[in-house]
């Protein structure tokens, strides 16, 4: 087979809700604040006993019913995560057997922090095209409200929990068109969470540290390469595409992008009001909501993009 295709999609939303308001209680902000500088109106915060594994189980179950097929297929299980359930085994291992999944390929988490979807699915395609696999299980999955230090306002208002999943499985036919993925770690320290576990206690600073203007600035800059690239790379120019889905961390950054490609907020697929950034599990989500409610369609042209910590970023072209 030449081609991978996503042929379903699944998301899972914790049912608790937290909205500006609430954090108006928390912290010195106010929902104006909030939503004019991200866009953010509430975010989700899973349960004390949901770790990322879980809900990534609820999307995954989603993404396999929709795709009509049985877990048992599954030969590639890829988490995409920076929060995930243990330091080992890998989230990937424990939603394998979660699922039923008995020793059938792969499993393995993906460490790439908001760049994680990207770089999932582009491996997963790679995995699918070189016939190391047939039906692939990728996975956004987040607990990031445990990393969050709830007294630092410039940070605690923008993320939230969530999971997002699809099926990839080969195929005659496009199918994913093409990815591309970079890293420089050389800004690493522009948005991190340094602590680590040393003889049994947290060294370090366990809590996400960003440097927002900087982020806002290297954000833009790199989607609008990427982007640019992928396009180039394939003989497409922006109008070519239906559905721009960003990794939905802030709306002014997509706004950014947008602008600078010269694409229409109509063509953007937005979701961010209602989950904030949920990281690695912000684009399947976002994929999931425009698939399930008819806006993306058979046979359009799809780009995918997002960047995160590292710094990681990278773009995936789709052809529903
Ligand atoms: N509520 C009220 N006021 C706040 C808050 C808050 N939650 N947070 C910061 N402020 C204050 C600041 O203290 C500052 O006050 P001062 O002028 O008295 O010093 C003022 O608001 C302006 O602060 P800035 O940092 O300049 O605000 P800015 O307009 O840059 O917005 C933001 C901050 C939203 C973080 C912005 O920089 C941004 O969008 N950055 C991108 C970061 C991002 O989206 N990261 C997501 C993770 S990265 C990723 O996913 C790739």
């Amino acid at each position: 087979m030449k081609y991978s295709k996503i042929i379903g999609t699944g998301s899972y939303l914790p049912a608790k809700v937290l909205t500006n308001y609430d954090l108006e209680k928390i912290v010195d902000t106010s929902h104006d604040w909030i939503v004019s500088r991200s866009g953010i109106v509430e975010r989700h915060i899973a349960a004390d006993n949901e770790m990322a594994s879980d809900l990534a189980l609820q999307a995954s179950r989603r993404a396999i019913e929709a795709a009509g097929i049985g877990a048992d297929e599954i030969d590639l299980v890829i988490v995409a995560t920076t929060s995930p359930d243990k330091m080992f085994p890998s989230t990937a291992c424990i939603l394998q057997d979660k699922l039923g999944i008995r020793n059938r390929g792969a499993a393995f988490d993906i460490q790439a922090v908001c760049g994680g979807f990207v770089y999932a699915l582009n491996t997963a395609d790679l995995y699918i095209r070189g016939g190391q696999a047939r039906t692939a299980l990728v996975v956004g999955a987040e607990v990031l409200s445990r990393m969050l230090d709830w007294t630092d306002r410039t940070t605690c208002v923008l993320f939230g929990d969530g999971a997002g999943a699809v099926i990839l499985q080969a195929s005659e036919t496009p199918g994913i068109i093409a990815g591309k993925l970079h890293a420089d770690g050389r800004h690493q320290n522009m948005l991190t969470a340094d602590g680590n576990i040393r003889h049994g206690e947290i060294q370090g600073d366990p809590f996400i540290k960003m440097d927002g203007q900087a982020v806002f600035k290297f954000a833009v800059k790199v989607l609008s390469e990427v982007v640019e690239e992928v396009l180039a790379e394939n003989n497409l120019q922006g109008s070519d595409i239906s559905w721009l889905v960003p990794h939905q961390a802030n709306i002014r950054i997509m706004e950014a992008t947008a602008k600078k490609l010269g694409l229409s907020m109509d063509n953007v697929v937005v979701t961010v009001a209602h989950h904030g950034n949920t990281s690695s599990a912000s684009i399947p989500l976002a994929l999931d909501n425009a698939v399930r409610d008819g806006r993306i369609k058979p046979g359009q042209n799809i780009l995918l993009e997002a960047v995160g910590g590292g710094f990681t970023w990278g773009a995936v072209l789709v052809r529903w």
